[in-house]
């Protein structure tokens, strides 16, 4: 189920690689360009196969102010396809997304701020610092990459935010430790954090452990990353008596909507909760790639949410909350 939202055809004016896997596409709207602030996002209209699909990518605020919007994607070469579709399209093609929405708002009150970014999760963090540098307000800017090459935007960030950005490469560091990082944050400090599920749940232990209170992290999550590659599955449907091959580039709330089967959803990323499915069995490690359930949750293995997580191959028998007619 999507929610109501306005759709507008922008132009695709510019495409620029920042990374080797990362790209910038800049979409000319039609007429003003509509207000967004950081942590805000657009739903892009692409198709995967020949088949629509929506997918969400961050407002990137680098400073620019010439009437476009920005939004960069990263190519996921095993991923469910929709990175590939952006990357496929080309200068003066038609891109039509939604208005902007934001579930990720900066707020701007805390005495301090902490920002730590994974990858290309450095997309809605980008408009975040500068207007928390602009504002001269205290921030830390911890910005993980597998190599340097990888790091988009990190000379911006260093102009910006001089002595308060750090970037980390992998390939000579290591991991984050978010128990170091968060130590020296004041009691009423926030952390916004974007990246991959590990990273979340290495954020989310450590704050814990650090006895945080839980609504000053705040997050959002890659809806496509996960602990294992993407691989088709089964899945099962006992009540009502299907059974659904679920190719690798194809999410399990999208195979139950093209089957038929009603999944309530929204987010579609994994936080919402909303298109949780009972798992009745399976033969194959649950991939649980959203930030709804708790640790305890995922590893009961009791549900799991459709938009987001999947089995690593094999089989799974799962049931819907829906409880209307069957479908023929
Ligand atoms: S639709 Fe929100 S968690 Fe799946």
């Amino acid at each position: 189920m999507e929610s109501l939202e306005t759709w507008m055809r922008t132009t695709l004016a510019s495409v620029r690689d920042l990374t080797p896997t990362i790209r910038l596409f800049e979409l000319q709207p039609p007429a003003r360009r509509p207000a967004w602030s950081p942590g805000a996002h657009v739903r892009v209209r692409v198709a995967i196969d020949g088949r629509p699909a929506v997918r969400r990518y961050s407002l990137i605020d680098d400073g620019s102010d010439d009437g476009r919007l920005r939004i960069a994607v990263k190519l996921a070469e095993n991923g469910l396809g929709g990175s590939r579709a952006m990357w496929a399209l080309r200068p003066g093609e038609g891109v039509d997304i939604s208005a902007p929405e934001n579930h990720f708002e900066l707020g701007l009150a805390a005495p301090s701020y902490t920002l730590v970014a994974g990858g290309v999760g450095i997309t809605p963090l980008l408009g975040m610092a500068r207007c928390l540098a602009r504002t001269r307000r205290p921030v830390r800017f911890h910005y993980s990459v597998r190599n340097r090459e990888e790091a988009a935007f990190a000379e911006l960030l260093r102009t910006w935010l001089g002595e308060g950005f750090r970037l980390h490469a992998e390939d000579e560091s290591g991991r984050l430790d978010f128990a170091q990082i968060i130590e020296p944050i004041p009691a009423q400090g926030e952390l916004y954090l974007c990246g991959p599920i590990g990273m979340l749940e290495a954020a989310r232990a450590a704050w814990q452990a650090g006895g945080r209170p839980a609504s000053l992290l705040r997050y959002e999550s890659f809806a496509s990353s996960g602990h294992y590659a993407n691989q088709s599955f089964t899945a099962v449907l006992p009540r009502f008596g299907r059974e659904l091959q679920v190719p690798a580039h194809q999410t399990l709330l999208s195979a139950l909507e093209e089957a038929g089967i009603e999944v309530l959803a929204d987010c579609r990323r994994g936080e919402c909760g909303l298109c949780a499915v009972d798992i009745l069995a399976c033969d194959a490690p649950v991939d649980h790639r959203d930030v709804f359930f708790s640790d305890d949750e995922k590893a009961g293995n009791r549900k799991l949410c459709a938009c987001v997580s999947r089995p690593a191959g094999g089989r799974i028998e799962i049931d819907t909350a829906y409880r209307g007619p069957v479908p023929a």
